[in-house]
């Protein structure tokens, strides 16, 4: 007998419907899967016999062959486990063929028949609404994650038995329902740190503001101890919150690597990832074997931290130079395809030299000439004219650190970056994008007009700095951020001249 059940799987961060086809005929017991099944769904076979028999069901000793389809996309992982099992007990006339039909089914099996939790249950909630199923069958420990999707039904199961009783009508599943407020109370528990603590540095705090306002990516250079790695930890408490819908785009991407906790509903607070930099080109911008998201895309709608920039490789860097201009990242393998979103905000942090005390006034520095070329050779100029705001942090005085009174706080400086933020999404909302960083160059002459004084002061930038065209139109883009802080709704030369100070590396620093 034929039976299907219908299950999911992930290209990207997108869920696709995978129907499982089971055949059971005469012939000599084998029991094959086919449909471009990977290792570990070819290794289902053994849970799902031996699951079925610790269930207390007879294993068909027939011909079984199991059909992923669609054929030519890849399948892995090993969620397959329960559909296949529930299709060999509908194929063997346990369970009726009519039950299964409105629900999507996922989970993976333990021998003795327990459910285990999957990856990117909540791209299959989205693809099961979406293509109309009544219902989602999946582990308990992924309920919470589905049930953020309205308009589908989530059954929570934990053990194959459990599941063939409600199919078989001798028992109920009790639908996964939460709070109806729960949008409004779940919230990240901040970890404490508060930009306040940071004494002196105005110079620094004022451009992580405008970044911050403007989502333009940041580089700081200064000597050890000056407060780089501080003030980028304190950069997410000044974004902007997340929105519901960027919420649940960043919760897809942590849930398709398996990074939602258990019984934790959705990602509320921007994503702040600093990753080591011995990180290969693959963990920072996805891929391997099979392909996955890396560093960017978890970082997607908040803020990738590369701090000592110079010590990743050179070739890790580069990688980086693509996604920053597209917001995306395609990643193309033998028979498998995949995008995956990273619009992430780039800061980083160097020293101006290997000892790190170039620019001190005390001449502590130790480099040679060739030394510091070298060191500083490793950060390409492609990618250094994609940094819009590029800044010195020097030691912090003595005055300041020893200071009793406490700086600006997160909150109010949060207050202003938000409202800036609002006049961008309001002025940009017919280019869908929400941010000035984000701006493409074609639209800057309709969205940041110059006037003559502008457009001279520029020039000079191009004549007397070098400024390439890139840098310009990123001057551009963080005076308008500038001015939008500043309340004003046409960038003035002050504007202008402020962005222009932040591209200290264009400017000669540091020498
Ligand atoms: N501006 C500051 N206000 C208060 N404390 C500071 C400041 N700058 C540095 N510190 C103190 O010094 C410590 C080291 O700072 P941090 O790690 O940010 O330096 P860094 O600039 O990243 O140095 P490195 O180049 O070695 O990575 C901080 O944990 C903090 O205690
Ligand atoms: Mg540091």
């Amino acid at each position: 007998m034929l039976a299907k059940v219908n299950s999911c799987s992930v290209t990207g961060i997108d869920g696709f419907i995978v129907e499982v086809e089971v055949d059971i005929s005469y012939g000599l017991p084998v029991f094959n899967i086919v449909g471009l099944p990977e290792v570990s769904v070819r290794e289902s076979k053994d849970r799902v016999k031996t699951a079925i028999k610790n269930s207390g069901y007879t294993f068909p000793m027939e011909r079984i062959v199991v059909n992923l389809a669609p054929a030519d996309i890849k399948k892995e992982g090993t969620g397959f486990d329960l559909p296949v099992a529930l299709g060999i007990l509908v194929a063997s006339e346990v369970i009726p063929p009519d039950k299964v039909n409105g629900y999507l089914i996922a989970g993976e099996l333990s021998l003795d028949g327990k459910i285990k939790p999957v990856k990117a249950v909540l791209s299959f909630a989205l693809a099961a609404r979406q293509k109309g199923y009544k219902g989602i069958i999946i582990p308990v420990e992924n309920a919470a994650e589905a049930a953020m999707v309205d308009g589908i039904e989530v059954l929570p199961v934990k053990c194959l038995s459990q599941i063939v009783d409600f199919f078989s009508g001798f028992v109920d599943i009790e639908k996964y329902c939460i709070d109806p407020n729960w949008r409004t109370h779940v919230n990240e528990k901040g970890n404490g740190i508060d930009f306040s603590e940071v004494k002196g540095q105005y110079h620094a705090k004022r451009a992580l503001e405008i970044a911050a306002a403007g989502s333009h990516s940041v580089l700081m250079t200064g000597p050890p101890g000056s407060g780089k790695s501080m003030l980028a930890k304190r950069l997410p408490t000044i974004l902007p919150e997340l929105t519901f819908e960027e919420a649940i785009e960043v919760t897809r991407i942590y849930s398709v690597l398996g990074l939602i906790e258990d019984n934790r509903l959705y990602i509320s607070a921007k994503p702040f990832r600093s990753p080591h930099h011995t990180i290969s080109d693959a963990g920072l911008v996805g891929g391997g074997s099979k392909p996955a998201p890396g560093e960017i895309s978890l970082a997607h709608n908040g803020v990738l931290f590369l701090d000592e920039l110079p010590e990743f490789k050179k070739n890790v860097l580069e990688v980086l130079r693509q996604p920053l201009e597209d917001g995306k990242v395609s990643i193309a393998r033998a028979g498998a395809k995949a995008t995956y979103p990273a619009q992430f905000m780039l800061v980083a942090a160097m020293n101006p030299c290997p000892c790190g005390y170039l620019s001190d006034p005390m001449g502590k520095c130790t480099c040679t000439h060739p030394q510091i070329q070298k060191y500083r050779s490793k950060i390409s100029g492609p990618l250094l004219d994609r940094i819009d705001i590029q800044i010195e942090v020097p030691k912090v005085e003595y005055k300041d650190l020893a200071a009793k009174t406490k700086g600006e706080g997160s909150v109010q400086i949060r207050k202003r970056v938000n409202h800036a933020r609002k006049k961008q999404e309001k002025r940009l909302a017919q280019l869908a994008v929400s941010s000035n960083a984000r701006m493409h160059s074609r639209h800057l002459g309709a969205f940041c007009h110059l006037d003559g004084e502008c457009e001279k002061l520029l020039k000079q930038a191009v004549d007397v700095l070098g400024f390439s065209a890139r840098a310009c139109h990123s001057v551009i883009r963080v005076g308008r951020t500038i001015a939008d802080l500043d309340n004003a709704s046409k960038i003035e030369r002050y504007h202008l001249a402020e962005a222009i100070q932040y591209r200290s590396f264009d400017r000669g620093f540091p020498q």
